[in-house]
């Protein structure tokens, strides 16, 4: 058949998106203009086709496609510059529409934005391309200094142009008062050139990407040199020593490791503490491709490896496999019109928070709820309402729950939101 549609495939709920259905999606034609679904589905991917080809960015905020690069970088530019206002700025989100099946739940969190939160500015930051929760409830970032990434930094091949310029000199690694915003600590300084994802695990490990090195770091609580390094120094490859342009990393309770590589091999590989490789995902026969893995989720519990599947504008979840139960786990697929490119994802137990990044003119950037197990989103929120065409980049969310923080690559910036209680609206 043609759209996935059997409850072993990937998309169990047999939908179709921009970039996936061109890809792998599609086995036959035969039966695919038989039902009128399928049609519908064939114009949506026709319009998504023609829209992609004018809106898909690149970089890192969006794809690398040097001939689409250009167009994303004078988009760019004309934010940067204020030179375009785009038709998002002055339209209304939609109100906050939730499906049925959420609205049983008595009331659901939301996260709302701090003000004044940090309450001073934060010295040198740069695009802060990562956040993370360390053992003591404080927030983390991994921020690239001066560094900036453009259509410049990278060629076709993913090969870093600046290595010359060597490492970023200040610190990139800033842990922050949780009250206040105030600096606490900070380190990582003459190291990394061009700082992504950063992850806290359980011990108080600090865990790193970096997309120009094309390398993944392990810092024990206070080193300041790694105890494992995964991948090779500006080395990029498809083989299982090296990565390319990984984004994100996460950890579980056990020490086993998840590495979302990344821009360009669009998988995820899982280790055991020690470093040992013991998966790629997807499986050499498994119904399922990735692009552009950005962001990770370990829902522990359930055994269930989130993965915001950024190009194919969905989040997908499959079986970690930390046990038996993962490898019968069915994979779970969240894609929604409204979603758009989605840039990161962190989960309090089975919920999910999410962030899109920008997509379309028609599409918002904002806040997710999500319900992974019902594949649902339950509820949508507002970022930052101040700051047009901003860029979010990542997610993290405290151990009770109740502080969530956002970090932005443009403008420069790191948010934090409490929850408040919202009963979700009633159908009449
Ligand atoms: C990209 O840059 C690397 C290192 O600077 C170089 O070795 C490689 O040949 C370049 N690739 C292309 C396609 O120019």
């Amino acid at each position: 058949m043609v759209f996935e549609e059997e409850e072993s495939h990937w998309h169990p709920r047999r939908r179709c998106s921009c970039n996936s259905c061109s890809t792998k999606h599609y086995i036959g034609l035969g039966p695919m203009w038989s039902s009128p679904l399928a049609i519908i589905s064939a114009a949506v991917v026709a319009i998504c086709m023609a829209v992609s080809v004018v809106l898909l960015p690149g970089g890192d905020a969006g794809r690398l496609e040097p001939a689409m690069d250009r167009t994303f970088y004078d988009q760019i530019r004309g934010v940067l510059y204020n030179e375009e206002k785009s038709p998002t700025d002055s339209a209304p989100s939609p109100p906050v529409s939730l499906p049925l099946s959420s609205q049983t739940l008595p009331n659901i969190n939301r996260p709302v934005e701090v003000e004044g939160w940090p309450n001073s500015p934060i010295p040198r930051l740069g695009q802060v391309s990562g956040v993370a929760i360390n053992t003591v409830g404080q927030p983390v970032i991994f921020h690239r200094g001066s560094r900036v990434w453009d259509e410049k930094s990278f060629n076709e091949t993913y090969h870093y142009q600046h290595v010359e310029e060597g490492p970023i000199l200040s610190s990139t690694i800033v842990t922050l008062s949780p009250e206040t915003g105030e600096v606490l600590s900070s380190w990582g300084a003459g190291f990394f050139y061009m700082p992504h994802g950063i992850t806290v695990d359980h011990q108080g490990n600090v865990w790193v990407t970096d997309v120009a090195l094309h390398q993944v770091f392990k810092f024990s609580p206070g080193a300041l040199r790694p105890s494992l390094t995964f991948g090779k120094r500006f080395e990029n490859g498809k083989g299982y020593r090296t990565l390319c342009q990984p984004t994100s990393v996460a950890i579980a309770s056990g020490g086993d490791i998840f590495i979302a590589d990344g821009y360009c091999n669009s998988r995820v590989l899982k280790y055991s503490s020690r470093g040992e490789l013991l998966r790629v995902f997807p499986h050499a026969n498994e119904f399922l491709s990735l692009q552009v893995p950005h962001s990770l989720a370990l829902l522990e519990e359930r055994d269930l490896i989130c993965i915001a599947d950024r190009e194919d504008m969905r989040v997908v979840c499959r079986g970690a496999e930390l046990s038996e139960k993962g490898k019968s786990q069915a994979p779970l697929t969240i894609q929604e019109p409204d979603l758009g490119r989605v840039y990161a994802i962190t989960n309090h137990g089975d919920l999910i928070y999410a962030v899109n990044g920008p997509t379309s003119p028609l599409i918002p950037v904002r806040g997710f709820t999500i319900n992974p197990m019902t594949e649902s989103i339950v509820d949508h929120w507002k970022l930052s309402k101040d700051v047009l065409n901003q860029v979010p980049h990542d997610i993290a969310v405290s151990e009770d729950g109740l502080s969530l923080y956002v970090a932005s690559i443009f403008p420069n910036r790191i948010a934090k939101y409490t929850m408040a209680s919202v009963v979700p609206l009633k159908s009449e």
